[in-house]
């Protein structure tokens, strides 16, 4: 048992995607998030600059005094988590594992062609596909950067005529997949324009949702689950404090954010 808080990150409010569904799963919890918005997006930067910042990142919240960090951003996890999860004493998850896992429980053989939508940066890394692979030799996959959504989830449009558009556009190539996996953690924003797109049978796979259950399974296993009756609840803090950020955050995890509650921290 150990009731210290599980610290959360991002490049911005995908993260909160993944918040949102850790509470649901682990609700006695108490969380720290941190959203890089001083630095997003990520999704275009270097590898070299991903693990820097995905350090200071862990740091930050090591010394907030958390037990266990949950990557939740997938440009991070790809070019990050393989080089950062041996370095602190805590573990380190990321969204990929969790979710190639959880499929290859639930996938039949006969419905293995895989979408992969994400950052430019998760797409160079090939971390999906090597981790599907890996799990799931026989599964075919479709993969495809989509650089504009994160942005447009940043500026609050995920249901307007451009939000429309993009994603029709996005949507093409996986117009045959069983599964379209949101790579990025930004995505789930925009999960009901990519439904329209697609066939009723895709199931659309958010990362928050099987990071999750992952997280739920493993917590006791690593002895670290709190011994909290209550609602544990969150701290948010922020590299760039901004308004757009508080009325977002309020959409995601239906709870009433003002920005004065929102910390901000320098990197
Ligand atoms: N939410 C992030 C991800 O999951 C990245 C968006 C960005 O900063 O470009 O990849």
């Amino acid at each position: 048992m150990n009731n210290s808080p599980i610290g959360v990150f991002d490049s911005g409010l995908g993260g909160l995607n993944v918040l949102k569904e850790l509470i649901v799963e682990l609700p006695n919890e108490k969380y720290i998030y941190l959203g890089d918005t001083k630095r997003f997006p990520y999704g275009q930067k270097s590898t070299e600059s991903i693990i820097e910042i995905v350090k200071e990142n862990i740091e930050f919240l090591i010394q907030k005094g958390v037990k266990i960090v949950v990557i939740a951003c997938g440009t991070a996890t790809s070019q990050a988590l393989d080089v950062v999860k041996n370095l602190y004493d805590i573990p380190i998850i990321g969204i990929i594992e969790p979710t190639v896992l959880n499929l290859r429980e639930r996938i039949e053989e006969s419905n293995n062609m895989i979408g992969v939508i994400a950052t430019k940066g998760t797409i160079r890394s090939c971390a999906w596909e090597k981790k599907i692979s890996e799990y799931m030799p026989n599964a075919e996959i479709i993969s495809e950067a989509a650089p504009l959504l994160a942005t447009m989830a940043e500026e609050g449009w995920t249901n307007n005529k451009v939000a429309e558009y993009t994603v029709k556009e996005y949507m093409k190539i996986f117009k045959n997949v069983d599964k379209l996996i949101l790579g990025c953690t930004h995505y789930p924003l925009f999960k009901e324009l990519m439904q329209k797109e697609l066939p009723h049978k895709t199931e659309i796979v958010d990362t928050g949702v099987e990071l999750a259950k992952y997280l739920k399974k493993k917590i006791s296993g690593y002895d670290l689950e709190t011994s909290n009756t209550e609602i544990g609840g969150y701290e948010i803090y922020l590299t760039d404090v901004n308004e757009e950020f508080a009325n977002s955050a309020t959409g995601i995890l239906s709870d009433y954010i003002d920005i004065s509650q929102i910390n901000k921290v320098e990197l």
